[in-house]
């Protein structure tokens, strides 16, 4: 008779360690199928029969017109409605980077994580159709920005820009030759034809950024600045383009190129303080530094260089490394002085769990100095609490992506979401007559899936306004890195 009894107690017990687990996990799952959806919700141009977020419609159906092209498609940035490509080119590259890592662990959500990056690659292809021009922008910032205004019915200028060889813009072609390098692996197998095409044109695209070298604040920086100005320069641009060709190609010129250049860039960039360890829309070293490891840490060659710059990054993350430079609020999570704080957690968390991999595979563990190791486990502990903190294990239990979780951001700065959707309202809103939305005290008229917004100040605190655009606005460089995050922790669930 005691059989039923142990076998009870052996059964609570599993409950409650179950239970244990079960709540300091998330549904990485349900999330990464958010997080993508989020992308569907950003699409401009002529919408598919297979579009999800059935209350967007199409929008910017002339868009390119001004110049004679047709540059329909790609992404709204952010909580407005102009495409900047130097930030969306960013987006993408991490979405391919994303599905190059842990496509096979995306199950029924790969197929949409290649959608999203079709929907941007097939823009950009449009943006780079004329030899020695590419397009950087469409749509006049100051004029939307001073609407509040559903993409369907905008009535802002749609200007489209662009950089070339009398006017160069270096950074937004290397970025964008990255992305479509980087998204030529992805199609590799899926559709061979379309990423020999996305192969070709970055060829193309890079050797354009190469030649015709300056930066695009000097070109296109009256519409680009203040919102998304090189801040950085161009040199950390074109080592990430060469690096994202040798990846694709595997032609020595690309290797040879990211050395030479590197070695005329490295003094200079010794000089520029922490930049080692950044990684987002502007300066992207970390990335560089990371994406480059994967080729050598078998060896052996003077790229050490690019290792001892991925492992300083690295410990340059690392709560308890000596040599930190990032900061963290008391409830865990990462801070940067730049705006939207969160596009900082999900790219440097991706870049945390690329690094462990690669370190993992090479049997390497990274000396941080006084005593400090940062193992692959370590680096997967550190982007695993930000994806968490994100999903809600935060001081306020809020989870900052829209509609996960029971406790999400209800007015989030963005203009369709916040405006009724053309199928309850098919009138034109005209510019002004969104701020009775703006300004209304009700939670937003449409759900932007998967958004996941600026997030919270460093004190874990978060106003639920739509004033608060810092804080409140999602971007489509927070959910790049992310999707690959979420794919990689829906598998790897006990770090
Ligand atoms: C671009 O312009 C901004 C703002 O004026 C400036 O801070 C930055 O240094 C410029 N960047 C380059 C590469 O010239
Ligand atoms: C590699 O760089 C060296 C030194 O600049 C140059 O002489 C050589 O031609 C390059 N090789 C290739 C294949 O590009
Ligand atoms: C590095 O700095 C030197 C001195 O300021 C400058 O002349 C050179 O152009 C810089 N190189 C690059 C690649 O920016
Ligand atoms: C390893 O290093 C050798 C020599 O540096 C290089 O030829 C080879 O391509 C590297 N392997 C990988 C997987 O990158
Ligand atoms: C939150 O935002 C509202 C609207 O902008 C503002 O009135 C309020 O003071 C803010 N609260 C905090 C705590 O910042």
């Amino acid at each position: 008779m005691n059989f039923p009894w142990i076998f009870l107690a052996v059964a609570a017990l599993t409950v409650i360690v179950m239970a244990t687990v079960v709540e300091s996990q998330h549904d990485y799952g349900d999330a990464l199928t958010k997080s993508i959806l989020f992308f569907e919700g950003q699409r401009s141009g002529k919408l598919p029969p297979t579009q999800r977020l059935t209350w967007r419609k199409d929008s910017a159906l002339r868009d390119g017109s001004d110049n004679g092209v047709d540059l329909t498609g790609g992404y709204y940035d952010a909580g407005d409605n102009v495409k900047f490509n130097l930030p969306m080119a960013f987006t993408i590259t991490n979405l391919a980077w994303g599905a190059i890592e842990y496509g096979k662990l995306m199950g029924p959500d790969r197929v949409h994580a290649l959608e999203a990056i079709r929907w941007g690659t097939d823009y950009l292809l449009k943006c780079t159709s004329i030899p020695g021009r590419v397009f950087a922008q469409v749509g006049e910032p100051y004029g939307d920005h001073n609407c509040w205004e559903r993409p369907e019915d905008m009535d802002t200028p749609r200007n489209s820009y662009y950089v070339d060889t009398n006017a160069p813009g270096t950074e937004v072609a290397a970025e964008t030759a990255a992305a479509l390098a980087a998204s030529s692996l992805v199609f590799k197998t899926v559709d061979p034809d379309y990423s020999k095409l996305l192969l070709a044109r970055a060829i193309k695209v890079f050797e354009f950024a190469d030649t015709y070298r300056g930066s695009y604040n000097d070109s296109i920086g009256k519409v680009v600045c203040p919102f998304y100005c090189s801040y950085n320069g161009y040199q950390d641009d074109l080592l990430w383009g060469a690096a994202w060709l040798f990846s694709a190609t595997n032609y020595f010129r690309y290797w040879n190129y990211s050395y030479k250049y590197w070695n005329y860039v490295k003094d200079n960039l010794s000089n520029l303080g922490g930049t080692f360890a950044e990684y987002g829309w502007d300066a992207k070293h970390a990335g560089v530094y990371v994406l480059v490891s994967k080729f050598m840490l078998n060896g052996s060659d003077p790229f050490e260089d690019f290792v001892l710059n991925a492992d300083r990054f690295a410990c340059s993350i690392l709560p308890e490394s000596p040599t930190r430079l990032i900061a963290y609020s008391s409830g865990g999570l990462m801070f940067k002085p730049v705006g939207s704080n969160l596009q900082h957690a999900t790219a440097l968390s991706f870049l945390l769990t690329v690094y462990s991999r690669y370190n993992r595979r090479a049997g390497r563990v990274i000396d941080c100095g006084n005593g400090v190791t940062a193992t692959p486990s370590r680096l997967l502990q550190v982007a695993k609490s930000q994806v968490d903190y994100i999903l809600g294990s935060n001081p306020l239990q809020m989870s900052y992506m829209v509609g996960y979780g029971g406790n999400f951001p209800q007015k989030i700065h963005h203009r369709g979401s916040s405006l009724p959707s053309i199928d309850s309202h098919p009138e034109r809103l005209k510019c002004q007559d969104g701020s009775l939305f703006f300004n209304s005290p009700e939670p937003n008229l449409n759900l932007l899936v998967g958004a996941v917004v600026g997030g919270p100040d460093i004190l874990d605190r978060y106003n639920d306004s739509r004033f608060d655009f810092t804080h409140t606005e999602p971007t489509t460089y927070i959910n790049g890195p992310l999707v690959g995050l979420l794919a990689f922790f829906k598998k790897q669930r006990f770090v």
